[in-house]
């Protein structure tokens, strides 16, 4: 298992928009210190979080119009993470320069490009649009968990586990019973799972007051670490999902170094759209359930990381998904390594 290394050409979640403003915020992204902030008229923004002139922490320091001041001795940088100022001298060396990074803000979040600069293209930012789509509304959060984002990934790709870990919620003994299909389209992992008239699972009954249904869990992996998940539960035997239940889990997973990560998730639904009392029963049930994932995720890492041995992992069927997914990313960062780099994967 490859837990040591990561994707850089590609995109991360940094933020949600609303976390980003006009101060200096801190952020660990795969194994590197980064400050986001917004200039005056509201871009995002995201340097190294590491003064060129002694190491000292930007984001420690003043926002100054739409330039970052570091604490320590006061040489200002703007946005390109050019030195523009040094108390007591004119002259500026060339090199003082804190790196910049590419950062967009869509589908609801803050996207970082922590690679080449010049490969930074925002049509390889994953498609999330339903977090972003008229129709829809929109509740989710931000987790940090203590374990490789890997293990988030695997998480969501094999929800053979909502049976042991989510029966308050949203498991119940037909997930683990119902084989899943999976498939590798381009760099794309896709993972079903269709369950025929079994009984609802408690979330759902009491969202849609669903007894009986057809469930569908139709899981869609995009590197490096995006996942949506259509789930769709409709009444028994029926096409009309206007009277059952359907949503789109939306995860995005940012390692902060190699035994943590931030876990962005949403859930946003086409049903009772102006119903805030739904709103907030879904935020407050989904984040119960993945607090339950977060508790074996951390165990489990702690357990890997301890683990002497140095067996092999043992993969079993449902486990097909979540290792597809972890070759893409492995031969993506294989072709990263390459001297001639191109786009990692448009
Ligand atoms: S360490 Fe930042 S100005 Fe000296
Ligand atoms: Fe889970």
């Amino acid at each position: 298992m490859e837990l040591s290394v990561f994707l850089k050409n590609c995109w991360y979640v940094a933020a949600e928009p609303q976390e980003i403003g006009r101060h200096l915020t801190q952020r660990w992204i795969v194994g590197e210190p980064v400050v986001l902030y917004r200039t005056e008229d509201g871009q995002p923004k995201a340097l190294e979080d590491r003064c060129p002139h002694r190491r000292a922490s930007l984001s420690k320091g003043t926002l100054v119009g739409d330039e970052v001041q570091c604490g320590y001795h006061g040489m200002r940088f703007d946005t390109q993470g050019r030195c523009v100022h040094i108390h007591g001298q004119d002259k500026i060396p060339a090199a003082m320069c804190a790196r910049a990074y590419p950062v967009v803000q869509k589908w609801r979040w803050i996207w970082i490009w922590m690679g080449d600069p010049a490969l930074a293209d925002e049509a390889l930012i994953p498609d999330l649009s339903y977090n972003d789509t008229p129709g829809w509304t929109v509740v989710g959060g931000t987790l940090h968990v203590e374990a490789n984002y890997q293990l988030v990934v695997d998480n969501l790709l094999d929800l053979t586990h909502e049976t042991f870990v989510h029966s308050r919620t949203i498991g119940n003994a037909a997930v683990a019973d119902t084989p899943m299909e999976s498939e590798v389209i381009g760099q794309e992992v896709h993972v079903r799972r269709i369950m025929q008239g079994t009984p609802a699972p408690p979330l759902f009954k009491r969202v849609r007051g669903l007894q009986t249904i057809d469930r569908w869990q139709l899981i869609r992996f995009q590197p490096p670490s995006s996942i949506s998940i259509d789930a769709r539960g409709y009444p028994a035997g029926s096409d009309d999902i206007s009277q059952g239940l359907r949503w789109f889990s939306i995860n995005a997973i940012t390692p902060i170094d190699e035994r943590s990560c931030r876990y962005y998730w949403t859930i946003t639904r086409c049903f009772d759209l102006d119903d805030q009392a739904l709103s907030q029963l879904i935020h407050d049930q989904i984040l119960a359930t993945f607090m339950e994932d977060v508790e074996v995720l951390q165990a489990q890492q702690k357990l890997i990381e301890t683990d002497q041995r140095g067996r092999p992992e043992i993969s079993v069927r449902a486990d097909l998904g979540s290792v597809s997914a972890r070759r893409v990313v492995q031969r993506l960062i294989e072709q990263e390594a390459q001297p001639a780099a191109g786009a990692g994967h448009a």
